[in-house]
């Protein structure tokens, strides 16, 4: 069947794709949206280019204003650079911005008036009033001091923001074909070395992960997970790479 990447697409029953699809791009922007009546969640919302598509998405699947929490797992551009205007969008005020206390310092800058909720100041996890819980780990440096991850305890879903990133002219949502070595140059340059990819993947390793939702790339799911953490495991990237120019 073939996929229309013109509307939103569901990864889950309660969790869609809401992106923009740019033929002409290798490098395409996952934001999602878990709808967990009364809370909607919205995660990795994306760019000030990618709003218009991103929102009209979001449309077709709810209500703007019944978004209760975006999620902003690290401070790129390409991932909340659209904050101050989605905000304005869903336009109430009990509406809050989770993400680190690290990554809440900077992104205040984007003139930000809702209300934050620091993951870590909450013990890393968000309780939804469904009853749901929504937990945090911190990935420092992957790429971002402020990273964070995101799993949902219900579906077993992992959104890991830039970890797991593809850069791929051939991309599809969910992987297909080599989906491994088009992880390569995304953590090549953006990671910092293999040494903390390493000990990321060690944890993932020990969670119960049924599919990996990245922002950038395509979504993994059964055993395409433990490849591409041991693929990952072994990637010499960042300053690995550069050790050289460093001696
Ligand atoms: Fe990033
Ligand atoms: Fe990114």
């Amino acid at each position: 069947m073939k996929i229309d990447f013109n509307g939103p697409i569901a990864a889950t029953r309660e969790i869609y794709w809401v992106g923009y699809f740019d033929k002409k791009s290798n490098l395409h922007c996952n934001p999602y949206l878990i709808i967990d009546e009364p809370d909607i969640i919205f995660i990795d919302p994306g760019s000030i280019p990618h709003f218009p598509i991103v929102m009209r998405k979001v449309l077709e699947l709810v209500n703007p204003e019944d978004i209760t929490y975006i999620v902003a797992q690290h401070q790129d551009p390409d991932v909340c650079g659209n904050l101050a205007v989605v905000e304005d969008i869903i336009g109430h005020n009990e509406l809050q911005i989770v993400a680190h206390s690290y990554c809440i310092r900077l992104i205040r800058h984007l003139g930000l008036r809702s209300k934050f909720y620091p993951v870590d100041k909450h013990d890393y996890f968000l309780a939804l009033k469904s009853g749901r819980r929504l937990e945090f780990m911190f990935t420092p440096y992957l790429h971002s001091p402020g990273a964070i991850v995101t799993y949902d305890t219900k579906t077993k879903s992992l959104f890991t923001s830039d970890i797991f990133a593809a850069i791929s002219a051939n991309w599809s949502l969910f992987a297909e074909g080599d989906f491994l070595s088009v992880m390569d140059p995304y953590h090549q340059i953006y990671m910092p070395s293999n040494r903390i990819l390493k000990q990321c993947m060690e944890r993932f390793d020990k969670m119960d992960i049924e599919r990996i939702l990245p922002q950038h790339g395509s979504i993994l799911e059964g055993e395409q997970i433990k490849l591409a953490i041991e693929h990952l495991k072994a990637l010499p990237c960042g300053i690995d790479l550069f050790e050289e120019a460093f001696a």
